[in-house]
């Protein structure tokens, strides 16, 4: 087995597989043998998908990792969604199978500069979106994920003054959904700011009928053309309840895998990139493997872990966030 120093290096547990092994079998014997369980996020690849004892969105995930009565929680995700659970439920081990699965959106607000610019509106309330890291959520008034941030700000008093971070693309969405004027942090996810407009038109020219879902993450011009906007979850009900049989999907195309499991028979493009790469595949989601995620289990990490005192700070916003989507039936 690996030394710590090495898992430090790698940001996951590297050793040999017997490939006769199959993971499947092993994880599932696993998950019982240690009352773990497995939540795994939409963009997840498809094998992690598939042996997820729950899929979703943020929200969901949050929910999940707040009630769940395993003892291990394996978050197929990224750091900050782990992070979550593990300040959910800090008396539950939470694993992530590669430590070093980030996000550009959470890196894109460092706590410190943060702080900063928070104090420059005294009296505003602070709203951050669940990708941002454990501090920032210790600094928030509300933590919100992309399905429950309109309504979390149309439950606020119209006078209230109000901070919202550290994406600026789903803050310009909301600010125009609700009519409110946001004080929004300049920050962005890599994966949503890549879509070209060109290429999407060219794609709707070849698919008249296909309908352009798009995840509020994504720019402006592209929100201009979507038929619909929502977070994962949103995306995927709508596709399986719309009447039509093609759509274009503008967010991380690690969902076509739920959005063709559960409509076999309708067809989903992945919006395409402004550069020739496979840029809507998020790099810091794809670090988890089936094989990284079957050694985290088997051998105990990498473990999440928060200082006790961010975790008795940061766990009262994602709890608002939590009571204020249950009461509006989110
Ligand atoms: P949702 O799954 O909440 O829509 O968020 C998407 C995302 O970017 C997660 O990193
Ligand atoms: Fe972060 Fe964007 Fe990846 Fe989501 S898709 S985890 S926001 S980098």
């Amino acid at each position: 087995m690996d030394t710590f120093e090495e898992i430090n290096v790698k940001g996951f547990a590297d050793e040999f597989i017997d490939p006769s092994l199959d993971l499947f079998d092993e994880i599932e014997k696993l998950k019982k043998e240690k009352n773990a369980v497995i939540l795994a996020h939409y963009y997840q690849e498809p094998d992690i998908q598939d042996i997820a004892d729950y899929i979703g969105d943020s929200l969901g995930l949050s929910q999940q990792a707040a009630k769940t009565d395993a003892d291990i929680i394996v978050f197929a995700g990224v750091h900050f969604m782990a992070e979550t659970a593990k300040i959910l439920s800090p008396s539950k081990k939470v694993l992530l199978p590669d430590i070093k699965a980030g996000c550009s959106l959470a890196d894109s607000c460092p706590p410190h500069l943060f702080k900063k610019f928070k104090e420059q509106y005294p009296d505003h309330l602070v709203i951050t979106y669940v990708n941002c890291t454990a501090e920032l959520k210790a600094m928030s008034d509300i933590v919100c994920t992309s399905s429950n941030a309109v309504g979390i700000v149309e439950s606020l008093p119209p006078e209230q003054n109000i901070i919202f971070g550290p994406d600026k693309n789903l803050g310009a969405y909301v600010a125009k959904k609700t009519g409110r004027d946001l004080v929004l942090w300049n920050g962005s996810c890599m994966v949503h700011e890549i879509f070209s407009r060109e290429k999407i038109t060219k794609l709707k020219e070849r698919h008249p009928g296909a309908k352009l879902l798009a995840h509020p993450e994504c720019e402006e011009v592209i929100l201009q053309m979507a038929d619909y906007i929502g977070s994962t979850t949103g995306i995927l009900k709508y596709a399986s309840k719309s009447p039509d049989n093609e759509f274009i999907v503008a967010t991380e195309a690690g969902i076509i895998h739920q959005m063709e499991k559960a409509e076999p028979s309708k067809k989903f493009f992945p919006a395409p990139p402004n550069n020739n790469c496979a840029c809507n595949d998020c790099p810091h989601m794809k670090r988890n493997t089936l094989e990284k995620l079957y050694l985290c289990l088997k051998n105990g990490y990498p473990e999440i872990t928060v200082p006790q005192h961010i975790i008795e700070k940061a766990v009262v916003p994602i709890e608002r966030m939590l009571e204020i989507s249950a009461r509006l039936g989110l």
